[in-house]
């Protein structure tokens, strides 16, 4: 049983279910129903062949101990009914820690794909959900060393422990030429939030992505942000696709007008995965305070500025490889570090076991 909850989620199960179509085992899909809207989550089934979820919990929006209280409550009641030998979690969203409690308080196996990342930063619900999720798993798939570390200074037994890359680089790779034959003009008018004559220049545009709580939920933070991007979108246009979360923000603290219907900033709906790689692959900088856009600019080698004070993917960082640079919210961070993003050479840099191969290592694993 595999449970996917949030817009990460889908890209990472997706190669999952895809590598075990080739052995005879029976596999549920569970939808917790966290993420609910068609762009948020519909969207992302069709465009990746993935299956309807076999069951959706509906739990949908609401606080931290709602979502998690109700999604354990319903992931119970399927639990007990289907009994799976595994269950199968990814990431660090409310339905990862839910599921894995209750998997485990039940006596299923659980096994945690994307283990052992932590950004030792306790305001962010993600690194109690990593934890959490940590702590209850008996079989942890990791990216890249560092996870394997911290797993191994909480005390896991190393045996448990299995490196495999990292499966959203299989669904990157799977995507890659399809994305690149998209054409960009055609979906960005597609999905204008406001009106805006389109313009598209390869290499010529900022790619942004933003919905942290950290970063959208305080007026003065959004403001100051909202501010320092508009500069920026001065050096090139700035291509925004709008996180649900961030648009109730803008709109609730008044700065919608001043951002989104600015001239430099193409305002866009949340796009499909493939869409949005197709605007990854040629941005010239990407700004992001994303998880997952981070692996993705390492990997193609693209300036990426990281809208966070941490991060659980140090792996991604210019100065262990990557392409990113932690900048957090502050306006000089953002502009000096902008400034060197615009001169940095685009070197392709995947970290080893990062080669569109992880969830098939991670079937026969589970399998043996
Ligand atoms: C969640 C994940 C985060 C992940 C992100 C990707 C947790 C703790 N957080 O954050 O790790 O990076 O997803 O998107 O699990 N909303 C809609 N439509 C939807 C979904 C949400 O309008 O389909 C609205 C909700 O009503 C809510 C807001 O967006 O007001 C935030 O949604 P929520 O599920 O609380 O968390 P995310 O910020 O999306």
């Amino acid at each position: 049983m595999s449970i996917v909850g949030a817009r990460p989620n889908f890209m990472k199960v997706a190669p999952f279910a895809r590598a075990l179509r080739g052995y005879a085992v029976e596999h549920v899909l569970v939808h917790t129903g966290q993420h609910y809207d068609h762009d948020m989550s519909k969207a992302f089934f069709d465009e990746l062949e993935l299956a309807e979820p076999d069951v959706n919990l509906g739990v949908g929006s609401g606080s931290y101990a709602y979502q998690v209280g109700q999604t354990m409550i319903e992931f119970e009641k399927v639990l007990v009914s289907y009994k799976p030998d595994w269950v199968v979690v990814v990431g660090d969203v409310n339905a990862t820690a839910a599921c894995s409690i209750i998997a485990r308080r039940h006596q299923a196996r659980v096994a945690h794909i994307e283990a052992g990342l932590r950004s030792n930063d306790w305001e962010m619900p993600e690194e109690i959900n990593r934890v959490v999720t940590d702590r209850v798993s008996n079989l942890f798939f990791t990216t890249d060393s560092s996870a394997d570390e911290n797993l191994l200074r909480e005390g896991v037994n190393p045996e448990a422990i299995c490196r495999v890359g990292n499966i959203m680089i299989d669904t990157m790779a799977y995507e890659r030429e399809r994305a690149a034959r998209l054409d960009p003009i055609d979906f960005i008018a597609r999905n204008l939030v406001a009106a805006r004559p389109v313009a598209f220049a390869s290499g010529g545009y900022l790619l942004l992505t933003m919905h942290r709580p950290s970063n959208v939920d305080d007026p003065g933070t959004l403001a100051e942000l909202v501010g320092v991007l508009l500069e920026l979108a001065e050096t090139a246009p700035l291509i925004f696709p709008i996180h649900p979360r961030t648009k109730l923000r803008l709109e609730e603290f008044d700065l919608w007008d001043r951002f989104v219907g600015h001239p430099r900033v193409l305002p866009l709906k949340p796009l499909t995965y493939r869409e949005m790689l197709r605007l990854t692959l040629e941005a010239r900088v990407v700004l992001t305070d994303s998880g997952g856009l981070q692996e993705e600019t390492a990997v193609l080698g693209v300036p990426c500025l990281t809208l966070r004070w941490n991060t659980e993917r140090p792996v991604t960082l210019i100065e262990n490889g990557g392409t990113s640079q932690l900048v957090g919210n502050n306006p000089t961070r953002i502009r000096d570090a902008f400034q060197m993003a615009l001169t940095q050479r685009r070197t392709p840099a995947p970290p080893a076991l990062w080669d569109g191969h992880t969830a098939e290592r991670i079937v026969k694993r589970i399998l043996r």
